[in-house]
């Protein structure tokens, strides 16, 4: 089986570290090269927590840090008025959870980061490629669309993008936006327009495919150091979800990224995919982020991406799980 080729850009992260974990265990996978951006916590953070990720893996991929700002949305201050994007909620005991935190529960990091920025790694590695590599965000894009835009060449040699974001009849940090596009919609549309072949997995899907708390128990009783971290970070993320975002099934939550990453291994995680037009509104206003999806059969503008509106929840989390159980200490 030929390996497909694919370089992640993470803000990890507590669903990018299991998104990772993924990745580096999927003998369907070449995983190049992990980018990290700012997103769920500023740069650093993101950046030591991928690093972390990595040594628990015992994996040699190459890490590269990226960008710490948004490209421009911060310039103007009322714009997200200071939110970041995570709401979390005390449980009756006081309880606080929280999505992410600024370290993981793993221990410290002793590998490094590479000494070319992300962006420059981005378009070194696409312009000497045949065409054949697959990128997977799975936090805000800023990293992809500044190098789209200093060497607009590459758009040409990324074979696809799947990416974890957006929302239409799902959203989180906003009424009509998505984390990850809400932090740089203009990152987000830079993409968009591109012309490189989008397939977006967004809250719509993520939110069908949550893992629960018995499989996070099962993770724990498989007794390794990778079963046991991810049972942690799964169970603080049921636990912010039941205070914040309650799903279907209060005792489960989405793993997000994990998601993008199995969508690009076997696309039939991902269901009722449909192929058209999305556009990110970059008004600034009460729908900042959003991912405008064309519900019409002829949109408008020409058709840019596969948007999937559910998943196969029992495949994905099987898939995870696979993947999270070949770890041995
Ligand atoms: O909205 C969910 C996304 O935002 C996930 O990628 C999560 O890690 C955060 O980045
Ligand atoms: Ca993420």
């Amino acid at each position: 089986m030929e390996k497909k080729k694919v370089i992640l850009d993470v803000d990890t992260g507590s669903d990018d570290a299991v998104a990772i974990l993924c990745a580096l265990a999927a003998p369907e996978l070449d995983v190049l090269g992990i980018c990290t951006v700012a997103g769920n916590k500023g740069l650093d953070f993101t950046t030591d927590n991928t690093l972390r990720v990595v040594d628990l893996a015992k994996s040699n991929v190459p890490v590269y840090r990226g960008c710490r700002e948004p490209m421009v949305c911060t310039l103007n201050k009322n714009r997200h008025g200071g939110f970041d994007g995570h709401r979390t909620r005390k449980d009756e005991n006081g309880n606080e959870a929280e999505y992410h935190k600024d370290h993981l529960d793993i221990p410290a990091a002793t590998s490094t980061i590479q000494p070319e920025h992300a962006v420059f790694y981005y378009i070194d590695t696409l312009m000497k490629s045949e065409g054949d590599i697959t990128l997977i965000p799975v936090g805000p894009l800023t990293n992809i669309a500044m190098a789209m835009r200093i060497e607009p060449e590459i758009c040409k040699k990324i074979k696809e993008i799947v990416l974890m974001g957006g929302g239409c009849r799902q959203t989180n940090c906003s009424p009509a936006a998505e984390f990850n596009i809400w932090i740089d919609p203009e990152a987000a549309k830079i993409v968009m327009d591109s012309g490189v072949p989008v397939t977006i997995v967004p809250l719509d899907a993520t939110h069908k495919a949550c893992t629960t708390a018995e499989e996070a128990q099962e993770m724990r009783s498989w007794g390794t150091k990778v079963g046991t971290a991810v049972a942690e970070l799964v169970d603080e993320r049921i636990l912010a979800y039941r205070l914040a975002q309650p799903m279907e099934n209060l005792y489960s939550a989405p793993i997000h990224d994990a998601l993008a990453v199995c969508a690009v291994i076997d696309r039939s995680v991902l269901k009722d995919v449909v192929h058209t037009h999305v556009d990110i509104d970059i008004g600034g206003g009460l729908s900042d982020g959003q991912t405008v999806v064309d519900p019409r059969y002829y949109p408008d503008e020409p058709i840019n991406c596969y948007f999937a509106f559910n998943a196969d929840r029992d495949k994905f989390n099987k898939m995870m799980m696979d993947y999270l159980r070949t770890y041995k200490d």
